[in-house]
């Protein structure tokens, strides 16, 4: 661990909405502020360029489909880019019914590219290879083709679950049997190698395309990098400036995230290790929770309205998540002191 921020005064807001809520370190804002910088859309910017080949370092490789990297503001955007790179309209992405691209990005498949999305209720978030081949269907006269086959890992809403490598690898195989693209939303994919010790180019291994997010725990303050075959590169390019993402001197935000990626993919097992904390002492108090894989915990409680309001009170920030259950997410910016009060709290006030 390189840069946490200091330890914060007891009673402090601990802040487990997200690991979105991450600000930069200092030595982030150094990194930012050394940035040596150019016109991105022009392609001179080149702090954007050492991120992308950083990125294409750890999550490509030998053996590997994605062969560049693009850097683009968000992971809404980078979902999006990475599946119409394998997509179009009339075209069928197959998914967990509660995939972050279905849940939480305004339908833009539909709305920008007319592209289908058909989705299964799933165990843990997890596609399984027997229900992808009750699902994929070949395109026909009057059959709506599937095209791509899209996986979320870690997934969100599931609790931050990690897809077993070998699972992976199966429906990589089942995507080629059946010549399908695979597009992995891997927001926190680095969150699923620190847990499993899998390496990222494993990973990377199954996807025609990647999403990655910056500034999830990985605490850069924007960014993601949306990873593809290098002869998609200048048609993800001409996307990503039809969305309103040609960024100019981005090299700003690009050495945020290179410093994040080489500094702070370790330093998610301590986030793991506090997730599991919170967990254990909220079932040590007979509250329900999920075992974290991650840096997610799932919290069920009777009425989730008054106890978020409560806890808010208590400056601890958690999440509803649905139905008698909330979240709560540990990262950069949360310490143990933060989770055992936060545990406190929670437990006083369901
Ligand atoms: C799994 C997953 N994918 C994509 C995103 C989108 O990221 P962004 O908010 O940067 O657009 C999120 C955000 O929380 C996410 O959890």
């Amino acid at each position: 661990m390189t840069s946490s921020h200091s330890e914060p005064e007891p009673g402090a807001l601990v802040d487990l909405r997200s690991d979105t809520v991450t600000r930069p370190t200092a030595a982030v804002r150094a990194a930012m502020f050394e940035a040596e910088v150019g016109d991105d859309v022009y392609g001179e910017d080149p702090s954007v360029a050492a991120l992308e080949a950083r990125a294409l370092e750890l999550f490509g490789g030998p053996g590997s489909r994605l062969t560049t990297a693009l850097f683009v503001p968000t992971g809404v955007m980078a979902n999006h880019i990475g599946l119409r790179m394998n997509a179009g309209p009339g075209d069928e992405v197959v998914c967990d019914a509660d995939a972050h691209i279905v849940a939480h990005e305004d339908a833009n498949l539909a709305w920008h590219a007319g592209i289908q999305t058909r989705t299964t209720l799933t165990e843990r978030g997890q596609l399984s290879v027997e229900q992808l081949r009750r699902l994929i269907r070949a395109s026909g006269p009057y059959v709506v083709g599937t095209k791509v086959i899209e996986l979320e890992n870690t997934h969100n809403r599931a609790g931050g679950t990690v897809y077993p490598i070998e699972d992976l690898r199966a429906i990589r195989a089942l995507a080629d049997e059946h010549g399908l693209f695979v597009h992995i939303d891997g927001a926190r994919l680095c969150n699923a190698a620190v847990a499993t010790g899998t390496p990222l180019a494993e990973y990377g291994k199954i996807a025609d395309t990647l999403s990655v997010c910056l500034s999830k725990g990985l605490g850069a303050p924007v960014g993601s990098v949306v990873l593809m075959p290098a002869e998609k590169r200048e048609e993800a390019k001409v996307m990503r400036h039809r969305l309103g993402g040609g960024w100019r001197q981005a090299g700003l935000l690009a050495a945020a995230g290179k410093y994040v990626l080489d500094h702070h993919v370790d330093r998610l097992a301590e986030d793991h290790a506090n997730a599991k904390l919170l967990a254990d002492r909220l079932r040590g108090n007979g509250i329900r929770a999920n075992v974290p894989e991650t840096n997610i915990v799932m919290i069920e409680v009777a009425d989730t309205v008054k106890t978020v309001t409560a806890c808010r009170e208590r400056n601890i920030l958690i999440t509803p998540a649905g139905p008698g259950v909330l979240r709560a997410v540990t990262h950069l910016d949360v310490t143990e002191q933060g989770v055992l009060e936060a545990a406190a709290a929670i437990a006083d006030c369901a």
